[in-house]
């Protein structure tokens, strides 16, 4: 299948490029900037410079892309986990979900793409009983504390994913990362989730299971992983070679 995966340079990116690439897709994969965008190609992807903010000039590199699958892998989130900044990170973070998520599925629908993936998280739950299963409802969206922030950014994603009309809306909320390239080494807090195991999720998500919503994290009992193993084969001890 072609696919054009937005955020294919980030934490998640890098490691699925190679194995939707390995799987026999062909993948044009995005960036902001030309330096990653030859990583892209050195990984045997096409390379497409575009910043999701500027709808015009994304809708028209989709279109040209012609992509069947469409995989949001963006996020606007610092290298280094800086505490002192972390309210500017989610103000950011929470932006580029609300405006270049709706600009990436306008370019979606727009260039006759059939299926649109989409990376959230799944720790963004309201207060409630554990383990949570994907109908729980999330955080209040209301107030201007970060997690409200967090929670219209999440809403507004996974709204414009799961309601497109054309498109088979798939989200994908994705646990606490960690391993190579990510902020922690090691798990740590409720609902882990290693990055490799979680390039593989969007990978299964190419081909396998119906629309909706999938946690996608390790069984530790913070989320409930049935449906994602059942309808998607998830493995959350997925590791690459
Ligand atoms: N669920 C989780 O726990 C979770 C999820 C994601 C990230 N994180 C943490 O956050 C850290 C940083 O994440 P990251 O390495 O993936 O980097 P990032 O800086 O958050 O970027 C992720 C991707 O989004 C793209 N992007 C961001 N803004 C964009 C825009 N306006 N237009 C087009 N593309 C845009 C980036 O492309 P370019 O920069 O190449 O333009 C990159 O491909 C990770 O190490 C991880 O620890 C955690």
């Amino acid at each position: 299948m072609k696919i054009f995966l937005a955020g294919a340079t980030g934490v998640i990116g890098r490691r699925l490029t190679p194995l939707l690439i390995a799987a026999g897709h062909a993948v044009s994969g995005s960036s902001r900037s030309a330096d990653k965008a030859r990583m892209l190609k050195e990984q045997g992807a096409q390379a497409v410079v575009v910043d999701v903010f500027e709808a015009k000039a994304l809708r028209d590199a989709v279109a040209a892309v012609r992509p069947d699958v469409v995989i949001h892998q963006l996020t606007d989130l610092p290298q280094v986990l800086d505490p002192a900044r972390r309210g500017e990170a989610l103000i950011r973070n929470a932006r580029l979900r609300i405006e270049g998520a709706a600009n990436l599925v306008a370019a979606a629908q727009a260039a006759g793409a059939r299926r649109l993936i989409a990376q959230s998280i799944a720790f963004i739950y309201a207060d409630g009983p554990e383990p949570h299963a994907e109908s729980d409802p999330l955080a209040p969206a209301e107030g201007d504390d970060l997690n409200a922030v967090t929670a219209r950014g999440v809403r507004a994603l996974e709204d414009a994913t799961l309601h497109t009309p054309g498109l088979d809306g798939i989200v994908l909320r994705y646990g606490r990362l960690y391993g190579p390239g990510t902020w922690l080494e090691a798990p740590s807090g409720r609902a882990p989730l290693h990055v490799d195991a979680a390039a593989q999720a969007a990978l299964l998500a190419v081909t396998r299971g119906g629309p909706g919503i999938y946690n996608i994290a390790e069984d530790d009992g913070a989320v409930l992983i049935d449906k994602a193993r059942r309808e998607l084969g998830f493995d959350p001890a997925f590791r690459l070679k």
